[in-house]
């Protein structure tokens, strides 16, 4: 089937692109290039020597969307365009707001003008905040967003279920990612974030190549089993995975549902010390790291309940920390 992505050519996107080119779907993608570069796309043909069509192009334009449709016959869309770093959305709400609700507004209006049916949406644990008990599931109180990112995530998934509440023909499943890491075996395509890494793992091995100095540990003080935070770190490609089965969910199925949300992760929490002991075990190198005080925002645990996205799509995670931390 063809099937559009928006934000193809970043982190999470370009792994589904692969995914979905391997099980025979023919993929568009749709990218603004302002957090990854054209040369994903060649990492992508490297692995599958099929070249998915590309269109450059700003989905916060609402004439280039609907013009994009126009000259498209799409069956499904997976939306990953979006900005997704918490502390720049404190700092730049607006910027978010606009970035990540109106292009979801442009596009679900599209969906609508042409009929398409299937519709997945790139979410995240960030929706629970510090959830009340652990391992998150699906049904878990969703608590006001700790940042404005947060809240175009849960603000997201409310536009999408009222519209699907009144939408005859659509169908749409939100995907709530824990924390994906890694890269393809093939190391054509990983996560390459343009500038300082915010995330951990990124920062992890740009201090192990001596492009960073020092990572530094954001708290050590947690109640947690060595004092620094939880988190339930994903294989990108296991999470590429799961996108490529819930959209066949979607396309094969008369879903009952018309929207559902399912937590995407292993059902592990790691340290962000373990994290680094995985990465110091995989390298057999020592990492330079210093203990500081905690980052505002963090929560103290999050790792996923997977039952339900196991028992409904039979997707479960496939890949050890070590694994992913070496695929990285
Ligand atoms: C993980 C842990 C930090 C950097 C965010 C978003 C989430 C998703 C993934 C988009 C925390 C610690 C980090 C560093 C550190 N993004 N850390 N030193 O915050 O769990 O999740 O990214 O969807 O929505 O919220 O990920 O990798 O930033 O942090 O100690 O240099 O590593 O304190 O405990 P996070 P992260």
């Amino acid at each position: 089937m063809k099937i559009l992505v928006t934000g193809g050519v970043g982190f999470i996107g370009s792994h589904t692109v692969v995914e979905l080119q391997e099980k025979g779907h023919d993929v568009v993608i749709i990218d603004n290039l302002s957090n990854s570069s054209e040369g994903v796309l060649k990492g992508i043909v490297a692995i599958t020597g099929i070249v998915p069509e590309f269109v450059k192009l700003d989905l916060r334009d609402k004439a280039d969307v609907s013009a994009f449709f126009e000259t498209h016959e799409i069956d499904g869309v997976i939306h990953f365009a979006a900005s997704k770093a918490v502390g720049e959305s404190v700092d730049n709400p607006l910027l978010y707001y606009e970035n990540n609700i109106s292009t979801l507004i442009y596009v679900l209006q599209e969906l609508e003008k042409h009929q398409i049916s299937n519709f997945i949406f790139s979410s995240s644990c960030t929706v629970y905040g510090q959830a009340d008990e652990l391992p998150i599931t699906e049904n878990a109180l969703v608590k006001k967003a700790a940042s404005p990112y947060g809240n175009t995530k849960q603000v997201g998934e409310e536009i999408i279920k009222d519209v699907c509440h009144i939408s005859k023909q659509l169908n749409a499943i939100a995907l709530r990612y824990f924390n994906p890491i890694g890269a393809h075996p093939s190391a054509e395509i990983g996560e390459l974030p343009l500038g300082i890494p915010q995330n951990l793992v990124p920062y992890i091995m740009q201090t192990g190549i001596g492009v960073r100095e020092e990572l530094s540990v954001f708290g050590g003080d947690y109640p947690t089993k060595d004092g620094t935070c939880v988190r339930d770190y994903i294989h990108v490609v296991d999470l590429a995975k799961a996108h490529v089965v819930a959209m066949e969910r979607l396309l094969d199925s008369e879903n009952s549902e018309n929207f559902e949300t399912f937590n995407i992760g292993t059902g592990k929490g790691s340290t962000v010390l373990e994290v680094i002991e995985s990465f110091e075990r995989v390298t057999n190198t020592v990492l330079n790291y210093k203990i500081v005080p905690r980052r505002a925002g963090d929560v103290t645990a999050a790792y996923a309940d997977t039952t339900k996205v196991k028992s409904e799509l039979g997707w479960s995670a496939q890949s050890s920390l070590d694994e992913a931390i070496k695929s990285a």
